[in-house]
C-alpha cells in the first residue's frame, strides 16, 4: 500500500495524516502501517480509530503523540483541530455490516478526506494470502455519482507462492474475501462473477508459463485479462506482487 500511495504522500504540503479505521484487538497493524508509510514520508502521522473504547485503552502502549495517536471513533473520522486524513485504511471493518450500509460508510469516510486523499476499504483472510480492496476518493463537485464517495478501482491480491503450491487452488477463491460491496454479487449476471470466471480461465491458459515461475504465470494472466478487454489499471510492477487492479466502472455491482 505504501508503494501504491507513495505519490500521494510525497505531494502533501503538510505532514499527512493516515487513519487506520477499525484497527482491531491490537494496534500492531496500525503501528506497522505507520512504519511503512514513514519509509515514503518521514513525517506521516497515524490516527488509529476504534469503535470499541476498550481497544483504544489497550492501544495505550503504542501511543506516541503527535506521530501516533489512538482514539474512539468510526466512519465520521474525528480528527484533532479539524484536520483531514490523506489516506484512510478500513480493512475487515465493513464485512461485519450489511451491504445496504456500505454506501453511507463510503460517503462518510470520503467526505472527510484531505484534497486528493484516498480511502482503501477492503478485506483479507486471516493470514494475508488473499486480499481485496476498493480505492475511493471524494467525488468531484458536480459529478453524477450518488454520494460523496467515488469508487475508482478494485484491487485483488494473491500470495503467489500459495497459488504455486495449490494452497490457493484457483484465483477465484478470492471471491470469498471480496469487499462487502461485492461479496454477495459473485452470481451470474454480475460483472464481478465474469471477472472471477475470466481470471480462472486466463490462469489455466497461462499454465505453460509456470515453468518460468509463478510470477511469470501471474503476469501472463494479468496481461491476458487486459488483452481480452478487461480494464486493468497499472502494469507488471504490480502484477509481479500478485496484484491486479480493475477500473471500478467495469466490475462494480450491476445496480
Ligand atoms: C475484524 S476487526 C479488523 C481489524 C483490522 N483492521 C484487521 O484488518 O485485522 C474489525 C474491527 O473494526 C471495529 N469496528 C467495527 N465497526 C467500526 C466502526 N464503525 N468504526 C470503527 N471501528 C469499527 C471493530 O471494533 C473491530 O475491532
Amino acid at each position: 500500500m505504501e508503494y501504491a500511495f507513495a505519490p500521494l504522500l510525497r505531494q502533501a504540503s503538510s505532514p499527512p495524516w493516515v487513519v487506520d479505521l477499525g484497527y482491531g484487538a491490537s494496534p500492531v497493524t496500525a503501528v506497522e502501517l505507520a512504519r511503512r508509510m514513514r519509509t515514503v514520508r518521514h513525517d506521516v502521522r497515524l490516527l488509529g480509530l476504534e469503535i470499541d473504547p476498550q481497544r483504544v485503552k489497550d492501544a495505550a502502549w503504542a501511543q506516541d503523540p503527535p506521530g501516533r495517536q489512538f482514539a474512539v471513533g468510526g466512519f465520521e473520522i474525528p480528527m484533532p483541530r479539524g484536520e483531514r486524513p490523506l489516506l484512510v485504511r478500513a480493512f475487515n471493518v465493513l464485512r461485519q455490516y450489511d451491504e445496504s450500509q456500505v454506501r453511507a460508510a463510503w460517503d462518510q469516510m470520503a467526505a472527510r478526506l484531505a484534497p486528493g486523499g484516498a480511502v482503501v476499504e477492503g478485506t483479507c483472510d486471516e493470514i494475508g494470502r488473499l486480499a481485496t480492496w476498493v480505492h475511493l476518493r471524494a467525488a468531484d463537485p458536480g459529478s453524477t455519482e450518488r454520494g460523496a464517495a467515488q469508487a475508482i478501482s478494485l484491487s485483488l491480491a494473491w500470495h503467489l507462492q500459495s497459488l504455486a503450491d495449490q494452497r490457493i487452488t484457483a484465483p477465484s477463491m478470492i471471491a470469498e474475501r471480496l469487499p462487502k460491496a461485492l461479496i454477495h454479487r459473485n452470481v451470474p449476471g454480475e460483472p464481478i462473477h465474469r471477472v472471477m470466471q475470466a481470471i480462472d480461465q486466463m490462469w489455466e491458459r497461462s499454465a505453460p508459463m509456470a515453468s518460468y515461475g509463478v510470477q511469470q504465470r501471474f503476469i501472463a494472466t494479468a496481461q491476458a485479462m487486459r488483452d481480452t478487454g478487461w480494464p486493468v489499471l497499472g502494469g507488471p510492477k504490480r502484477w509481479r506482487n500478485g496484484e491486479i487492479t480493475f477500473a471500478w466502472s467495469a466490475v462494480g455491482p450491476s445496480r
